[in-house]
């Protein structure tokens, strides 16, 4: 802590808060006291200027352009890590040695499978019910399946409710996906990797042997470490002021993915690959770009913005490298959709409208294009982002319930409604 301090003047009351010094980013004013001794609350609907919690896994220095996971730059690990390394660097705070990944990658490996009784969920959901709604329900499901790693406040429990729901959102979402399309559930393999087991469960049928393309799986992983955490976004608030109330992990990620849902978070990658669709062609982008810019219109460039990068996110730009190698690897590098995609980033960025509100591609502006490349329908681009962030979000869960002066979450409010007045009989009214 340091021996800073803000002075506010409230009436004829001058209130003394102390202010705390991060080791990266801007210093915080501590209100903990602020309504005890001014008997006033701070207002910032969608926290524009409110750190919720203070953490030492993720740093995002918006004006750069900066993405660091316990201090390892997010280009460095998407080019020379890989995504259970990056799992273990955010759980655990360091790089493992060889021995520690290899105990761990043996960890996730052997808790792939799901309890056979939980494949009967899916039969309850229409077949074509979004995937991200069967993922919310299957994760929340599965407190009623391990209840032995649900007790909060056992060591052991949250080791194994943290590893569990690494290892099985793949085995989850891919069971999702094949149940949408009508094809049976494929089991995962202990010989695959992490993003080649997935790519065999979603694209593997019984009818024919399936080999998963190496270069495919490597940016399938790839895009798995660019997804894993961001710092304190909606999702992660969700799960951190979820479990603040001592819900199980399975509830609070299941609270995260319903989050995550949403067009202008997660929803994004799905939301921008078909408005790139409905562009078509580089010759309507101008239109688009003027109903983006229209104040009167809600229209927004999806995959465009973000409340803290007023800079290239360096996901999209690590993405948009991917989206050239994988489409060439597939043999479609003329995609029509990357071609709107890299026009619409020019036209947007030469744009006097995006320049000065610093709008700038953020990471689903791109990942859409090489995931419907690698054979994904739309509807599984969120629920790919959402198990590749359950990393991120148990590791701010753990991060949380061990803070032994963890109290729950409850903001208060400005209330503007009707102040108190007495009941009136219908016949009076
Ligand atoms: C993710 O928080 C995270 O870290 C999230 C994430 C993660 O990894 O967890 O990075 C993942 O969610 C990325 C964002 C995906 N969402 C989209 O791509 C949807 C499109 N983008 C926007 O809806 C918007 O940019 C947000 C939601 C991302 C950010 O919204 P903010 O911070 O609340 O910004 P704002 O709405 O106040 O916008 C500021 C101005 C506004 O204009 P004015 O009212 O000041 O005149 O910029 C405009 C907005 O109208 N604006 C856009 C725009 N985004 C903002 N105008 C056109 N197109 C856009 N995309």
């Amino acid at each position: 802590m340091s021996d800073k301090s803000a002075r506010l003047i409230i009436g004829n009351k001058e209130i003394e808060l102390p202010i705390h010094t991060p080791t990266a980013g801007p210093d915080v004013i501590d209100i903990t006291k602020l309504y005890a001794q001014g008997d006033v609350f701070t207002y910032d609907p969608g926290f524009t200027s409110t750190a919720a919690c203070d953490s030492t896994i993720t740093f995002i220095d918006g004006i750069k352009g900066e993405l660091l996971h316990r201090g390892y730059p997010i280009d460095q690990l998407a080019e020379k890590s890989h995504f259970l390394e990056v799992c273990y660097l955010l759980l655990y705070g360091e790089l493992p040695s060889a021995t520690e990944l290899e105990d761990f990658e043996a960890r996730v490996t052997n808790h792939t499978m799901v309890h056979e009784q939980m494949h009967n969920f899916f039969r309850g959901f229409r077949r074509d019910a979004h995937p991200m709604a069967t993922l919310v329900g299957v994760v929340g499901a599965m407190s009623a399946f391990y209840h032995d790693s649900t007790d909060i406040n056992d060591d052991w429990q949250r080791e194994v409710a943290a590893i569990r729901l690494i290892a099985k959102l793949p085995t989850i979402a891919a069971m999702a996906y094949k149940y949408s399309v009508g094809q049976p559930f494929v089991y995962p393999r202990n010989d695959l990797d992490y993003a080649a087991n997935f790519l065999h469960m979603c694209f593997s049928v019984p009818a024919e042997k399936y080999e998963v393309d190496p270069i495919l799986a490597r940016a399938m992983d790839r895009i798995f470490t660019l997804h894993a955490d961001h710092e304190q976004n909606a999702s992660t608030s969700t799960v951190r002021l979820a479990s603040s109330s001592g819900a199980n992990p399975f509830a609070c990620i299941a609270a995260g993915i319903a989050c995550l849902w949403g067009p202008a978070h997660g929803g994004a990658n799905q939301a921008c690959l078909e408005m790139l669709k409905e562009i078509g062609t580089v010759d309507r982008i101008p239109e688009f770009i003027a109903r983006a810019k229209d104040k009167n219109d809600s229209y927004r460039l999806m995959g465009f913005g973000h409340r803290v990068y007023k800079n290239f996110d360096p996901r999209a730009t690590v993405l948009k490298q991917s989206a050239d190698e994988v489409l060439e690897l597939l043999g479609v590098e003329n995609n029509p959709l990357l071609q709107v995609a890299k026009e619409l980033e020019k036209q947007a960025l030469n744009d006097p409208y995006f320049a000065e509100k610093k709008l700038f591609p953020n990471v689903d502006f791109y990942s859409g294009i090489i995931l419907e490349a690698m054979g994904f329908p739309t509807s599984m681009f969120t629920p790919i982002f959402a198990l590749a962030r359950t990393v991120g979000w148990i590791s701010q869960w753990k991060e949380q319930i061990s803070d032994p002066n963890l109290k729950i979450g409850r903001p208060r409010q400005l209330y503007t409604g009707a102040t108190k007045r007495d009941y009136t009989d219908i016949e009076n009214r």
